[in-house]
């Protein structure tokens, strides 16, 4: 992306730079249970220690209120950074003031230092300009690398672009980029596959959507919502009955747009939501009335895959069953391993995220088959829904002072 500032603007020799990373991790028993977040870092860290900087994180962790609690203290996802790095990763217990401060002038360059959860304190939520001139105070350039939180407007998000030299991280650019030639420049054709379980919470997304995609596959518990829009039976399966208005403007949109929806025509449906429930393959127009949709059928992993081949471009979101337990994955997996299989021959460019979708692929054990699998959740769907992230903006903003080449410090 051309339109903010990266690392290589910056010239960061012996400059602290500071650092809004995502180390918003999911943990089990007091240790990281997946790392993905903190191993995408490492390539700014890397670039940024060849530069010969002083590096600086950033982050929040969980949802601690703007209050200390050490439930959601970052001292061990640091730990396990330090482990992802091979290398010492200090820690400071504040992210302002004093312990900060000292930690700060304690190191050399390339050396890494995480800061406490910025989140205790209730200024970071509030983008408060004050808090964020403490922090400022530490260093010397500010490096966004956190896309998944860009769609906050918190102080390290935000603010801090305003005061600093401000640069986009490795992450950032690579997340913005694959963005960026999934919606905005396309090839096309270009299909979106949405799943998940509500309309009602993906309602400006669909709305953006058929906007812009060629093809719209639905699936998952919303598909239901759909189907009944359209005055189909389905049985006792879970939809959301004063979403069908909402589900037949949608349609009616789409159909004036040229975007093409494709709804499951037939369906694996259940009496209960076991693992290795019995089951059957239905016809949509067949659905037992006791019985409840779980997945997609095999006619519509077909024609999925069979409209697959005709594009160029795929976004996903959402998986099309409850890809959790068998035998309800099975469509979930199948159209994965299609997409991932395309992807790799270079016939599409593929990108999912958001919710349970890198769960689903990883599932499906496709993970490394996709173009681009972003790291975000809300910030991915705040994006399909068009979206201006306000972390992406105040870079952006930040733009005129490096256009004057004389930048950074
Ligand atoms: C995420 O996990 O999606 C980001 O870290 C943002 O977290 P938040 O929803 O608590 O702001």
């Amino acid at each position: 992306m051309s339109d903010f500032q990266t690392i290589d603007d910056l010239r960061l020799s012996g400059k602290v730079a500071l650092v809004r990373a995502d180390m918003n991790v999911p943990m089990q028993g007091g240790r990281v249970s997946d790392a993905t977040r903190l191993e995408r870092l490492v390539p700014t860290l890397r670039d940024l220690q060849k530069a010969g900087a002083k590096i600086v994180l950033l982050s929040h962790f969980g949802r601690p209120k703007g209050q200390r609690d050490d439930a959601f203290s970052l001292r061990p996802i640091a730990a396990e950074l330090s482990l992802i790095v091979g290398e010492p990763v200090a820690f400071a217990d504040d992210c302002v003031g004093a312990p900060a401060q000292r930690a700060v002038e304690a190191l050399q360059n390339g050396q890494i230092l995480v800061l406490e959860n910025t989140r205790f304190y209730p200024q970071e939520e509030a983008n408060d300009m004050p808090f964020a001139r403490q922090i400022a105070a530490l260093g010397d350039v500010y490096i966004n690398d956190a896309f998944s939180a860009a769609h906050r407007a918190h102080a390290t998000t935000v603010a801090l672009a305003e005061l600093l030299p401000a640069a986009a991280g490795r992450l950032m650019e690579e997340e913005l980029s694959a963005l960026g030639k999934a919606l905005e420049h396309p090839e096309k054709p270009l299909i979106a596959l949405i799943g998940g379980s509500k309309i009602s919470t993906k309602l400006d997304l669909l709305n953006n959507l058929i906007a812009k995609v060629d093809m719209l596959v639905l699936g998952g518990g919303m598909a239901n919502t759909f189907l009944a829009a359209k005055g189909t039976a389905i049985g006792k399966s879970l939809y959301e009955p004063d979403m069908l208005d909402t589900a037949r403007a949608i349609m009616a949109a789409a159909q004036g747009r040229v975007c093409y929806i494709l709804l499951p025509v037939d369906v694996v449906v259940a009496a209960e939501m076991k693992a290795g429930a019995a089951h059957q393959t239905v016809s949509v127009s067949a659905v037992p009335a006791e019985q409840m949709i779980f997945d997609v059928g095999e006619k519509t992993v077909r024609e999925i895959k069979d409209t697959l081949t005709q594009c160029r471009t795929v976004i996903w979101n959402g998986p099309l069953g409850v890809f959790e337990m068998p035998p309800f994955d099975a469509a979930t997996n199948e159209v994965a391993i299609a997409v991932s299989d395309l992807t790799k021959r270079g016939q599409i460019l593929s990108v999912a995220g958001g919710g349970d979708t890198v769960s689903a692929l990883a599932h499906a054990g496709v993970t490394q088959g996709i173009s681009y699998l972003s790291t975000a959740g809300g910030a991915f769907l705040e994006w399909l829904e068009g979206k201006t992230l306000p972390g992406v903006a105040a870079l952006q903003k930040a733009v005129p002072t490096i256009k004057t080449g004389r930048v950074i410090l």
